[in-house]
């Protein structure tokens, strides 16, 4: 099929709730991903930030292709040695405990929101279920995790809303403390606000929110779903933060291109999820953790800090074209404010045309590279949005 055939039957027959751009890809290799005509196209997506490893890297396509050769899926009724492998690599590389196996970062979200909720219960009695999260968070399109998503413009349409939930702005310890009642269960936050404008938290304020969360016996829950798996530098966002959280959810990254997401939690946690409380049909399917399996062989922290460095080479790219004012997000995860009126989303379609992939968050271009990328990858992108940025109409004069 053409792009206007994909693109038309698309159109005519999947249910629109996206913008998707005007463009299908058919194949892909490394950070080059390509129309059904031939035309490359440069990734500084991942596929928000999913293909970790870039498109169909050789050893996870190996090892997924084996693996669904020997056995596709078992149900959780079973073992399998992909998942339990997975499980012993995440729990060795955050210091947390035990791991449950979910198919996307709003499920994982879901099963920590359960778990710390059943953690409140078993120890304290019913009506202690209250979660805080942050103003411009983003949490997932479930129900629930709508509505821990802190953003008014998810709170429609889809009610009534999940009880339990209430929103702190982002920085503000004295508004997280006021909303802390004998209701309240947990805190849960994302250290780097993707879909809010990629956001970092400040570390004091993770510090004095962690302190306050002891204090109070509230589990600290750290969506790192997007931040996660290398993407800032370091496999957990946390560790930038020096600290191991109660509950860490993960997704995107981590399958590298297959539907995966786990929650990652203490014993303490652990221990009031007993058989029953929790399920999924699909979840820790061997396919999809014979890929994890590689994504976390490959992004040893030494590879980590390969890419730190080139994040560093791209940061320092970018703050010098033109109309960019600043810049935001940890290593990887890179946010781009404007100068001068320019749009996040006409850079973005300009881009496009030129073959560079890129992404929006709120007024923000964002890029979500690869982790495999190359100097050079660094180069060709910053050699794209330089061009483009420098064909952007000059200010209007005042
Ligand atoms: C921080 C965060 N949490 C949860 C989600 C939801 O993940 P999924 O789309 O896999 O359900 C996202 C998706 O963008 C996210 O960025």
């Amino acid at each position: 099929m053409n792009s206007e055939q994909i693109i038309g039957l698309d159109n005519a027959h999947v249910l629109h709730t996206y913008g998707r751009n005007p463009l299908a890809l058919t194949q892909g290799s490394g950070l080059t991903a390509y129309s059904p005509e031939g035309k490359p196209y440069l990734d500084f997506t991942s596929g928000i930030g999913v293909t970790s490893l870039g498109f169909c890297n050789p050893a996870w396509v190996a090892a997924v292709s084996q693996q669904a050769a020997a056995l596709q899926h078992t149900s959780n009724l079973y073992y399998t040695a992909p998942c339990a492998q997975l499980a012993a690599k995440l729990c060795a590389r955050t210091g947390l405990d035990k791991v449950f196996f979910a198919n996307s970062g709003a499920e994982a979200n879901e099963g920590a929101i359960k778990a710390a909720r059943k953690y409140s219960v078993d120890k304290y009695g019913p009506g202690r279920h209250k979660v805080i999260t942050l103003v411009n968070s983003f949490h997932g399109r479930t129900v629930m995790t709508l509505t821990a998503t802190g953003q008014d413009v998810f709170h429609n349409y889809f009610g009534p809303f999940n009880e339990g939930f209430a929103y702190a702005p982002a920085g503000d310890l004295d508004a997280l403390t006021a909303l802390v009642d004998h209701t309240t269960c947990a805190v849960m936050l994302e250290l780097v606000q993707g879909e809010g404008g990629v956001m970092a938290l400040a570390p004091d304020y993770v510090a004095a929110v962690r302190a306050l969360c002891k204090e109070k016996d509230l589990l600290l829950i750290v969506d790192e779903v997007q931040t996660g798996v290398g993407r800032t530098g370091k496999f957990l966002c946390c560790e930038h933060y020096g600290f191991v959280p109660d509950i860490v959810t993960l997704a995107k990254g981590l399958g590298g291109g297959l539907p995966i997401g786990a929650v990652l939690m203490t014993d303490a946690v652990a221990a009031g999820m007993t058989p029953g409380t929790h399920g999924s049909t699909y979840g820790g399917n061997p396919v999809a953790c014979a890929g994890a399996n590689v994504v976390l062989d490959t992004l040893t922290d030494e590879f980590l800090h390969k890419t730190d460095a080139l994040a560093q080479q791209l940061r320092a790219g970018l703050e010098k074209l033109p109309h960019v004012k600043g810049l935001s997000g940890i290593g990887l995860m890179v946010g781009i404010d404007f100068a001068d009126g320019i749009k996040a989303a006409d850079v973005l379609a300009a881009c496009r045309e030129k073959g560079l992939l890129v992404l929006t968050a709120k007024t923000r271009l964002r890029l979500l590279p690869p982790l495999v990328l190359t100097a050079q990858d660094v180069d060709a992108c910053l050699e794209i949005l330089g061009g483009v940025l420098a064909e952007m109409p000059a200010p209007a004069a005042e």
